[in-house]
């Protein structure tokens, strides 16, 4: 069965073609982030003007190097949520067009959960139950799923995402967008034992599964703006930031997962592509679970994610119903 993936939910146009949800074979992906790094944030229109410009070469790029030819695709699937709203319309509307005119079905796939899926397109596939920690721009969230269509929310985001602060501190250290790398590569540089700072780690002994970075982001703004930051304290700060952010992940993660008895552990979204979280993260489980992080490209936004997710929970909707939704909910 071969899935046409679409994803549009926040700046990069994606399109995805896969094989039986795990068999990838394309994921083009075109990103307009370098038109926002002088804002340090996305302007969402001007990223469902570039999507607009954008979708229908994606689209045929994805196919040619997959090398299929479109009437051999047998359904699309589209993240209708959630996103940006003009961002979410672009993809929405492509596939609806899409499935229509090929009269194929389509499948609508909740964007997170997408990211959820993108560690089922590797060699080895998490046993269930699982514990799934979702860290994305907008989103800090940890479900628990019994199978492949059986999943509940545990807790999540109540303020800022950890991709969101990682952007947001990134700006005000002056450094490029998106955040999280540029965090990280400024972290490695910090060689020493002791930063000497110490900022909070908000909510990670709390008995819910909920996380909130809000008020780590305003003790490292403080700091920021306390002194004039010259270079060597940049690196201390964005040290002990990104430590902070990766302790509290991994601390709920485990408990998440100790409490609900889950054999894997899978990690998915942009800031899973963060590797001091993936060695954190690895070198805490125990032999009791496995730990999943999908390779780099695939945990930021793409088109794969999506055409694996709908291979998988298989909803199929009515292409002349399908809303773009930009709070859609698990
Ligand atoms: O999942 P994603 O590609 O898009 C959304 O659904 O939001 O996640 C984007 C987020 C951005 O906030 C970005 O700064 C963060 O993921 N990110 C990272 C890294 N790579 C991307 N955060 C930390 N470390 C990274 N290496
Ligand atoms: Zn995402």
């Amino acid at each position: 069965m071969l899935i046409l993936g679409i994803e549009t939910t926040c700046d990069e146009t994606a399109v995805g073609i896969v094989e039986d949800g795990r068999k990838v074979l394309s994921n083009v992906v075109a990103s307009s982030a370098q038109l926002f790094e002088k804002y340090g944030g996305i302007v969402p229109e001007v990223a469902a003007r570039e999507q607009t410009r954008l979708i229908v070469p994606v689209i045929a790029e994805a196919l040619r190097l997959a090398g299929v030819n479109i009437s051999k695709v047998n359904a699309i699937s589209v993240a209708n949520g959630p996103g940006l709203i003009g961002s979410l319309l672009v993809g929405v509307e492509a596939a609806k067009t899409l499935a229509l005119a090929l009269d194929i079905p389509l499948i609508a796939v909740n964007h997170l959960i997408g990211h959820v899926y993108a560690n089922w397109l590797f060699e080895n596939a998490p046993d269930f139950p699982v514990v799934a920690l979702i860290v994305s721009g907008g989103h800090t969230d940890l479900i628990y799923m019994e199978n492949f269509k059986k999943y509940y929310f545990l807790g999540g985001t109540r303020d800022d995402a950890a991709g969101e602060v990682f952007d947001k501190v990134a700006r005000v250290l002056g450094l490029g967008y998106p955040g999280g790398p540029e965090i990280e590569k400024l972290a490695k540089e910090w060689t020493g034992a002791e930063s000497g700072l110490s900022f909070p780690r908000p909510m990670i002994d709390s008995t819910d599964f909920d996380f909130s970075f809000s008020g780590l982001k305003t003790a490292v703004v403080n700091e920021v703006v306390r002194k004039k930051v010259q270079r060597k304290d940049a690196i201390r700060i964005a040290f002990e930031f990104q430590n902070s952010v990766v302790d509290v992940l991994v601390k709920k993660t485990l408990k998440a997962a100790k409490k609900k008895g889950a054999k894997s552990i899978v990690v998915g979204g942009g800031v899973a592509a963060n590797s001091y979280l993936r060695k954190r993260m690895k070198e805490k489980v125990s032999g009791a679970f496995k730990v999943f992080f999908p390779e780099k490209s695939y945990s930021v936004d793409n088109g794969a994610m999506i055409a694996a997710a709908s291979y998988f929970v298989n909803q199929t909707v009515d292409p002349l119903k399908l809303q773009a939704n930009p709070s859609l909910h698990f």
